[in-house]
């Protein structure tokens, strides 16, 4: 994967040369509308509602028009109003995600701040993505994306280079999810994030199985101890000279979930190679944030392992150790998101970062309560609405859940500190996964000062993956969902 080269350019859009030249279409009470005021495009203008177009988002059009220098027009809807810097943002990918096939784009949208040029440019390169990996016969080729996106706006170009190390963050996440588990298990997984963080100047370490059970990483040696490919915990460090805030981040990474020896029925577990999405999230956000050269700590933590049955792995009624020596009865080895997260909560407690954010494909039931678009966001308060705030601002869909603590007995074991569920609950199954890892959060602070680390849980496991068709500059299939919140929320972090 690479994002396509990009440009700002203030030329003129009768002079710019491109395969097609991208123009906006706004939806007015009078009709669809053109968003750009071209002579050479009067003439369309009057014809717009007549061949159908509205304005809607999503709506691609693409039509021959002389007198400019591009090959041809095509025509994005901006929906109504002035269009936002979010609605930017969707059109110009929505525009490349359909333009597959064409080399060269130009984009004539409405904008008038950095911050409408800058979502132009994101969007136009988070939606020129494909994954051909495996494909080899030339029967089944896959389109290619844009080699070259030009905006046509009167902007610093330093905005390009921005936009280009955020839409890469989101084709990481998106390249290792569809990596498939025969070729990305724990160890390659642990491999790929060495390469691309310490390319990035960030400092790795990764403990495998010896080390692990030498420092009590009882969840992660549990969850992994049923697979041929063992288990492994990444620790990303990016510590710039003369940052003060410290903010670390925990990502579930399960290169297959068979569900171990609960394990899934066979149309269940097709997908769970996507369970890993949360650990590349970590990455690619600590990696992007040293790429803009954030002024923040970031500690990443990927807990890796593949879930398997076999003749070794975890039972139901085994007992486990957890880092820092809480014990967790595993009642069923398919909630095994939350006995990986444990350890690295508590590790990444250890080093009392300001806040912690964990990310993970965790439950079916955040998929039943959100539905595929909304990430649900448990934990401090105060901390769950700056996070979704966050998320507002940059575009990203995220919903902060009740947390009641009155569900915390149904975890109760007969023999351990807690039990990793309720065997045949379906009741809150979101809230409750996330009521258990709030046992290991550590704390901040001495004395009276002293308080529960701010903390915020994402369940990802609706919105990681797009089964349904494109919209926005969101394809089919792995979305990258989250990683512009949290780069947003480093960068914060880093201004306060
Ligand atoms: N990785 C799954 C979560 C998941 C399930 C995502 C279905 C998308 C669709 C997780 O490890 C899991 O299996 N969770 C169980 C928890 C249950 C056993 C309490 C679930 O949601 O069924
Ligand atoms: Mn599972
Ligand atoms: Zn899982």
């Amino acid at each position: 994967m690479t994002v396509p080269s990009l440009s700002v350019s203030p030329a003129d859009l009768t002079t710019v040369e491109a395969d097609v030249l991208v123009v906006g279409v706004s939806k007015t009470d009078d009709g669809p509308r053109l968003a750009s005021d071209v002579p050479e495009l009067l003439a369309l203008q009057a014809s717009l509602a007549a061949i159908g177009i509205t304005g809607a988002a999503d709506e691609l059009r693409r039509l021959p028009v002389s007198g400019i220098a591009a090959a041809s027009v095509a025509l994005i809807g901006l929906g109504s109003g002035t269009p936002t810097p979010n609605e930017l943002r969707l059109a110009a990918g929505s525009a490349l995600r359909q333009l597959r096939g064409i080399d060269s784009v130009a984009l004539a949208l409405p904008v008038t701040t950095d911050d409408d040029v800058l979502a132009v440019l994101e969007g136009a390169a988070i939606g020129a993505y494909a994954y051909a990996e495996h494909r080899v016969s030339s029967a089944s080729p896959t389109k290619r994306v844009a080699s070259s996106v030009i905006v046509l706006a009167d902007a610093d170009s330093a905005l390009a280079e921005r936009a280009a190390i955020i839409a890469t963050a989101m084709h990481t996440v998106r390249d290792l999810v569809m990596a498939p588990p025969s070729h990305l298990y724990p160890e390659t997984l642990a491999a790929a994030a060495v390469d691309l963080a310490t390319a990035a100047g960030i400092e790795t370490s990764v403990l495998a199985e010896a080390e692990l059970a030498a420092e009590g990483f009882g969840g992660i040696l549990a969850v992994g101890s049923g697979s041929s490919r063992g288990p492994r915990l990444v620790k990303l460090s990016y510590s710039p000279a003369g940052a003060t805030a410290h903010l670390a981040l925990v990502g579930k990474g399960i290169t297959f979930d068979t569900g171990g020896l609960s394990l899934k029925p066979a149309g269940s577990m097709v997908g769970m190679k996507y369970d890993m999405t949360g650990a590349a999230t970590v990455l690619a956000v600590v990696v992007a944030a040293a790429r803009l050269g954030l002024p923040v700590r970031l500690t990443g933590w990927m807990c890796i392992a593949e879930n398997m049955p076999s003749g070794t792995a975890t039972r139901p009624n085994d007992v486990l150790y957890i880092r820092g020596g809480t014990t967790v009865e595993n009642l069923n080895s398919d909630a095994e998101g939350r006995l990986v997260l444990a350890d690295g909560l508590v590790a990444a407690s250890e080093e009392q970062p300001d806040a912690i954010v964990d990310v993970a494909t965790l439950t079916g039931a955040a998929r039943v309560a959100l539905g595929n678009r909304y990430a649900g966001a448990m934990g401090d308060t105060e901390f769950v609405a700056r996070v979704v705030d966050t998320a507002t601002r940059v575009g990203e869909q995220l919903w902060a859940m009740p947390f009641p603590a009155e569900l915390r007995p149904m975890l109760n074991s007969d023999v351990a500190d807690i039990a990793n569920v309720k065997p045949g609950n379906t009741a809150a199954g979101m809230l409750l996964a996330g009521v258990f890892l709030r046992e290991f959060i550590g704390s901040i602070g001495e004395g009276d000062d002293k308080r529960t680390i701010p903390w915020a849980h994402l369940d990802i496991a609706g919105p990681a993956n797009n089964e349904g068709g494109g919209w926005g500059y969101t394809g089919s299939g792995p979305t990258g969902v989250t990683v512009r919140t949290l780069l947003a929320l480093a960068e914060d972090f880093g201004a306060k």
